[in-house]
């Protein structure tokens, strides 16, 4: 049967909202911009059709809403507006016509301005110091996230310049993460066993919106300015002010440019929208506005954005192509993830044949059949995506796809935790590719460091020698041996890998352990306060909570771990085999390298370098491996190399011996 109207429009309102759900509360988008401003713009047009549907609480009524619960709501001195967007030039030129038609034909320049694509943020400077950053929230009020904002490098808390800047003052720009950022961030969260975001814009605003500062201030964010609000500004015009922003110390863009008319818009669209992967950050558009405040005013308003402004977003590529399976892949935590296989296609510039489907309800709201001809979107994001269904190409009597209802893996009924997008398997003790997941974490670099292990673990697991990671400290010669590709020596490699391991300080057997949000940094805090794993099992929520970076869900999560009677078999096992559940004597955890990079070179009489290394860490400093201008000091030994020493003098870093360093941390 037909939809009526009134069917469609009450579903696009239900399709929008769980959208902004995702979006603006969740920071997890399941479609792309370019989908969703689809819906919006068909409910928008039918809601104007039909005013006899109209609905207050319609998603067309209001701008948007991020507001978290947890940080203070403050009202905008000036409202915080959105854009009218548009992905077609056609009504860029409308635009431009509309904007000379309400100045009566007046001489207008117009500022083309790259359209950031992160997080909103209205900064308040009281006599050039910072006083509040709030986010945009609904528009009208939004969270107070000074003390997150603070920690942004590039942001000034004083103006470092001039003197010519208003009393008082509010500028706008986009808190960004750029991609080299992003890309570690990722790195980390999947060590940690935690979900990676899935593009720079979720990363930013997740970290935006943490409640330790402290966290924020280690994710590279960065924030580009491109309004100024208040009273006695520098100019009429919206480029001078930024030009003086610029002065003043604020991070302005190098490409805002004066544009005359069309033409010159046009050629600025087209030059980005062809060059704009060189830059480092992600952008999806270009913002088009009026440059004179005078001509901005006559213009004037309507109630979601300003008249005198439009932004053109740039289209993801995207790509048609036949679905040919969907496959579950089970993670290390148990969740569930639907990819689909595809017929290989080009899209920009790569050939894709997998795409992430998210979750069931993406399955279902994408309303994907069988062999469905399917739209492949690559946009900011790192994996592509299904982004809706040719249904014209659907085949006659293809049956829709319904999410398994138990593990691909091992035969478990899934479970959804209520309040969670994703299905998972609960038999964390005996799904495969859980109990594999865990022990390759265990022997990973980072962690055990087992050399050789990684590539055995399936095998040895397979022939049941190893159930779990403790198991490999009990494995024998000939239960080696007994796997194909193993001869005497490789196996005796691998015994002596094994065995080296026990001496691996315990904050990377903390790692190691795989306790869920404990990575590298939280594993190294936490042995910097327990001095053994057994002081860390009578912690209690408080004690875990009151150190410095360590939040209630880290804290949470090692409650949980240590409540699971299968990990304490663990870890009595992993005691009984010598691994090092203990601080050693004098491995506490010092400041006294805090912030400081150094660099190692050559061989070293009392220490092997990565007994250096250690120690280094241990007492707050980072180990890098090449010098630069960000190096504080090259810590060198015998027959260190020539190019370092070179390079060091040249940047005239501190060069350091053993003894020197010694000194330091004593
Ligand atoms: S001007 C009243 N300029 O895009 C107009 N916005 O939908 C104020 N954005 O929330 C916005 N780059 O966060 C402006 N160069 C730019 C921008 C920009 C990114 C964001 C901004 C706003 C959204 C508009």
């Amino acid at each position: 049967m037909q939809e009526s109207i009134k069917e469609r429009i009450e579903k696009l309102r239900k399709i929008i909202d769980h959208h902004n759900h995702q979006y603006y509360v969740l920071a997890q988008p399941e479609i792309s911009d370019f989908e969703y401003d689809n819906l919006l713009k068909e409910l928008s047009e039918l809601e104007e059709e039909n005013p006899q549907y109209f609905d207050p609480h319609s998603p067309t009524q209001r701008v948007g809403n991020d507001l978290a619960t947890d940080f203070k709501q403050v009202t905008h001195n000036y409202p915080m507006l959105s854009l009218s967007n548009t992905y077609s030039s056609e009504e860029v030129s409308d635009f431009i016509k509309r904007v000379q038609k309400g100045l009566n034909g007046e001489d207008t320049l117009f500022t083309c301005e790259l359209k950031f694509d992160g997080v909103a943020i209205g900064i308040t400077y009281q006599k050039g110091i910072l006083t509040q950053a709030v986010t945009r929230g609904d528009g009208v009020k939004g969270d107070d996230v000074t003390n997150n904002v603070k920690t942004i490098r590039s942001i000034p808390l004083k103006l470092p310049y001039g003197t010519d800047f208003p009393d008082e003052f509010e500028i706008r720009g986009e808190i960004l993460l750029p991609f080299e950022g992003f890309k570690k961030i990722n790195k980390e969260r999947e060590n940690n066993n935690e979900p990676i975001f899935a593009n720079p814009r979720n990363a930013a605003a997740g970290t935006l919106k943490l409640q330790k500062s402290a966290t924020v201030a280690k994710r590279p964010l960065d924030c580009f300015f491109y309004a100024i609000l208040g009273k006695n500004l520098p100019s009429r015009l919206h480029f001078e002010n930024l030009q003086k922003a610029r002065d003043w110390g604020f991070k302005i863009s190098e490409h805002i440019q004066i544009c005359k008319g069309v033409d010159e818009i046009f050629e600025y669209i087209s030059y980005w929208d062809k060059n704009r992967q060189a830059l480092p950050f992600a952008t999806d558009g270009v913002v088009i506005k009026v440059n004179d405040s005078r001509q901005q005013e006559i213009l004037g308003y309507t109630a979601k954005s300003p008249r005198w402004a439009i932004a053109y977003k740039f289209k993801a590529e995207q790509a048609t192509t036949r679905l040919h399976s969907i496959q579950y892949q089970v993670g290390r935590t148990g969740a569930i993830t639907p990819v689909a296989n595809l017929e290989p296609v080009l899209l920009a510039g790569t050939t894709v044949k997998r795409a992430s489907l998210h979750n069931s309800d993406q399955i279902k709201l994408l309303d994907i059949h069988d062999q469905d001809y399917v739209k492949v979107e690559k946009g900011g994001d790192i994996i592509p995506k299904i982004v809706g269904v040719d249904k014209s190409k659907r085949q006659k009597g293809s049956q829709s796809i319904d999410f398994i209802k138990r593990c691909p893996e091992c035969g478990s009924e899934l479970i959804r935790i209520e309040g969670e997008a994703k299905h998972y398997c609960p038999n964390t003790a005996g799904c495969p590719p859980q109990i594999k997941g865990r022990i390759e974490h265990f022997v990973s670099r980072k962690a055990m460091d087992i050399g050789g292990a990684e590539a055995t673990i399936d095998a040895l697991f397979n022939q049941r020698l190893i159930n779990d990671s403790a198991d490999l400290y009990y494995l024998n010669r000939d239960d080696i041996i007994s796997l194909e590709r193993f001869g005497e020596k490789s196996a005796q490699n691998l015994l002596q890998s094994i065995e080296q391991s026990k001496s691996v300080p315990f904050h990377r057997v903390l790692y190691a352990l795989g306790i869920r949000y404990v990575g590298e940094t939280v594993a190294k805090t936490i042995a910097g306060k327990y001095q053994s794993i057994d002081e860390l099992k009578e912690a209690s929520f408080e004690d875990l909570t009151s150190i410095n970076e360590i939040g209630t869900r880290i804290a949470q999560s090692i409650l949980d771990y240590f409540k699971d009677e299968r990990n304490l078999k663990i870890i009595e096992k992993l005691k009984n085999a010598g691994v090092q559940l203990t601080q050693k004597e004098g491995t506490a955890k010092t400041d006294k390298l805090a912030g400081l990079s150094i660099v190692i070179s050559g061989t070293f009489e009392k220490h092997s370098r990565e007994e250096l290394k250690e120690l280094i860490e241990m007492n707050g400093g980072r180990n890098t491996g090449s010098v630069s201008s960000n190096t504080n000091y090259l810590l060198a030994g015998e027959n260190i190399g020539p190019k370092k020493l070179e390079k060091a003098k040249e940047l005239n870093i501190r060069i350091i011996h053993e003894d020197d360093f010694l000194q330091l941390i004593q």
